[in-house]
């Protein structure tokens, strides 16, 4: 895949952020995501690519933008067709209620290699490189954390598992204290928190948990570029849910590890910071109508990891700040 599509990426991540980052503490989640949406829908109109959108934001009659099936850009070129997967606000409430951790993220990689998935919730259980072969979300709660542990050559009380701070995972935190392990709590965002276990700096060696399940693929993305491990399981919740598994193709019992979710090597992703975050700096607005944003972006062909940032004159693009 043309490797500078990924820095392309970034300009389209930069752009959600830019123009969501505006709403933060506002109190409006979807006045926030929409400008996620319009600017990323904008920017890719300026890459050259022929993309099919295979993670959006709904089905074609939900959302006029980024919808399922919605076809990106002009190209010809066989290097450029590609599925796409995007979440231009991963953390849509976090922004609303001014916390940490919003991402604007986007994967591609070539043509049928992205798994279309529901949206439903999945189980996720992600881990850095060092733990990869070492965990098994079939396996208790005790059992991968003590794994982790013996990977990463840490003690288990050492251990800290990222998980969203929900009602249905009560027990699952008991299970998790029970094994001695710390907890992480976040609001919103498990995409950050996967790819959070393959940098040391972040403390976060495990994420648990169900979440979303396409920012189940979008994280999986992300860890085939980084080394790490992601494993999912969708989790249907009634009869019109498990309809839609079958119609999609997708099976409710199966392990989804990584090479289900994002098939191949060819891959690359990016995620620019919205709000505050341990990983990336959000969106700082300075003098003289500048703003700062600090990006990720990864292809798993080589491996590079990037840390991007920048700094906009956003007088000189309007476009961010429609
Ligand atoms: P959006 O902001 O895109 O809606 O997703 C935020 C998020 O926290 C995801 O990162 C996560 O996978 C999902 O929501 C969890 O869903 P819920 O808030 O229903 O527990």
């Amino acid at each position: 895949m043309d490797r500078n599509l990924v820095v392309n990426l970034a300009r389209v991540t930069e752009a959600a952020a830019l123009a969501s980052a505006k709403l933060l503490g506002r109190g409006d989640k979807n006045a926030a995501d929409q400008l996620a949406v319009d600017a990323m829908r904008r920017m890719f109109d300026t890459i050259d690519i022929d993309g099919v959108v295979v993670i959006g934001e709904g089905e074609m009659d939900e959302a006029p933008m980024l919808y399922i099936g919605e076809h990106i850009g002009q190209s010809k070129s066989d290097d450029l067709k590609v599925d796409i997967a995007v979440d231009p606000l991963d953390g849509t409430l976090a922004v609303a209620n001014g916390r940490s951790n919003a991402i604007a993220v986007v994967a591609v990689a070539p043509r049928g290699k992205l798994l279309h998935a529901p949206d439903m919730y999945m189980q996720k259980l992600a881990c850095g490189p060092k733990a990869k072969g070492k965990v098994d979300i079939r396996a208790s709660v005790k059992e991968n954390i003590e794994n982790v542990a013996e990977a990463l050559n840490k003690d288990v009380s050492d251990i800290t598992v990222e998980i969203l701070e929900r009602e249905r995972h009560e027990k699952l935190v008991q299970e998790i204290r029970d094994a001695g392990a710390r907890i992480k709590f976040i609001s919103d965002g498990d995409v950050l928190s996967a790819i959070s276990t393959c940098f040391e700096d972040t403390g976060v060696d495990l994420l648990l948990g169900s979440g979303g399940a396409p920012e189940g693929v979008l994280a999986a993305a992300a860890m085939k570029c980084l080394g790490g491990e992601f494993q999912g399981i969708l989790l249907p919740e009634d009869e019109e849910q498990l309809k839609r598994c079958k119609r999609m193709n997708v099976d409710v019992d199966k392990v989804y590890f990584l090479e289900d979710l994002v098939k191949g090597n060819e891959v690359a992703f990016a995620a620019t910071g919205v709000s505050y975050g341990e990983l990336l700096e959000g969106v700082r607005y300075l003098d003289n109508n500048r703003a700062t944003t600090e990006t990720l972006i990864l292809r798993a062909e080589t491996g590079t990891v990037r840390f991007m940032k920048a700094v906009h004159q956003l007088d000189k693009k309007p476009e961010y700040a429609k």
